[in-house]
């Protein structure tokens, strides 16, 4: 078969080394002589796994020993419902503060408002999310129990290049799109959270990382599974774990730290975006959807002079081995979507077909 490059948004491509390693543990699981899917969650082998992963998820962030970090059922929008319903409890009001800057953070206030007093302190929706509001201190009410924002925003590629200043806020991050693609400081946020189907392996489950005095605050209505606490307390195994998705997981951490960690892979991250985003200024012929001072390095989204050309462009380039460029039906356009897997080699091969591309349509 003629090499794929994969540029879909989610479910993502996973690095190559980490799927024979897969294909292995499928049929014989460290020599058990059965399947990593068939061996219960409760086994010391399991137990390995999922203790790893979260060493090592600790060891490429620099986490603090007062941030736990959990694995939670459901993907990422089910924790837009499990954030209030654990947090909002800390302060009376149930006030909790939201900024609007895409679909995903729009539906994470949507899901809120059955838990607590949903406050949106800023949008960019007046102009289709082609930015990141703007968000100043005063505008954050310090009796509120957090605020939630979405770091990067898959659907049109714009990104937090510098964070919000909560005072005594905590902060709470959907990094769904954009874990571990770039260094931050974790202990500016009181948690952070992400999907795993693009930055780290399979969908369905989330990882958590949430700081300790933050939890015991769950109504009581909360379901167990969703319960921060418990999972906490049960250290992920309240019930049957995702276990293949905390294997993959665990994989991919360590494929992280082959490459050199967060910093190594951040800089890797950041010349792929430039190669498209530099041909991207370089005409008018595409035209970037985001302003370039909220521009990030996951999702390079951009339009074509007219939607037959995008349509044409999405043909060809499927015919050439460039898989899933279509842009999210509320955008339209083309969305590259270059995750931590996405080789060099790959970013390169879509820029030279997107100059063809031109030439041969301008
Ligand atoms: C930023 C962001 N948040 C939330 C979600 C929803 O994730 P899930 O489908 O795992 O619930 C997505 C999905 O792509 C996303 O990109």
């Amino acid at each position: 078969m003629a090499k794929v490059y994969n540029f879909g948004a989610g479910p993502a491509m996973l690095p190559e080394s980490v799927m024979l390693k897969i294909q292995e543990a499928w049929l014989d699981f460290k020599g058990m002589g059965v399947s990593l899917i068939e061996i219960s969650h409760r086994t010391k082998e399991f137990e390995q796994v999922l203790l790893k992963a979260q060493e090592d998820f600790r060891k490429l962030t620099n986490l603090q020993e007062n941030y736990k970090v959990l694995f939670i059922h459901g993907g990422a929008r089910m924790q837009f419902s499990a954030l209030p319903m654990n947090l909002a409890g800390r302060v009376a009001s149930k006030k909790c503060l939201y900024v609007e800057s895409g679909n995903f953070a729009k539906l994470a206030n949507k899901d809120a408002k059955a838990f607590c007093d949903v406050k949106v302190i800023a949008s960019s929706a007046d102009t289709n999310y082609d930015r990141i509001p703007q968000v100043t201190p005063e505008m954050i009410d310090q009796d509120a129990a957090y605020l939630h924002i979405t770091s990067n925003n898959t659907i049109y590629g714009s990104r937090y290049n510098s964070f919000p200043e909560t005072g005594n806020v905590p902060l709470i991050a959907d990094q769904t799109s954009e874990i571990l693609s770039r260094e931050i400081d974790y202990s500016k946020f009181g948690c952070i959270y992400a999907g795993m189907q693009k930055n780290l392996g399979p969908s369905g489950a989330a990882i958590v990382v949430i700081r300790e005095d933050l939890l015991g605050h769950a109504s009581e209505q909360t379901p167990p599974l969703l319960n921060y606490t418990l999972a906490d307390q049960d250290n992920s195994l309240t019930n049957t774990a995702n276990t293949f998705a905390i294997y993959v997981t665990g994989l991919v951490l360590e494929w992280l730290l082959e490459q050199g960690g967060v910093a190594a892979i951040q800089k890797q991250n950041e010349a792929k975006a430039k190669v498209l985003y530099d041909l991207i200024d370089s005409t008018d012929y595409f035209r970037g959807v985001i302003q370039p001072e909220f521009r990030g390095t996951m999702n390079v989204s951009f339009k074509l002079p007219t939607p037959e050309l995008e349509a044409q462009f999405l043909k060809k380039a499927g015919a050439a081995g460039l898989y899933a460029l279509k842009g999210h039906r509320s955008v339209g356009g083309i969305r590259a979507s270059i995750y931590n897997a996405m080789p060099m080699v790959g970013v390169e091969t879509l820029a030279g077909f997107m100059e063809e591309f031109k030439k041969n349509n301008g």
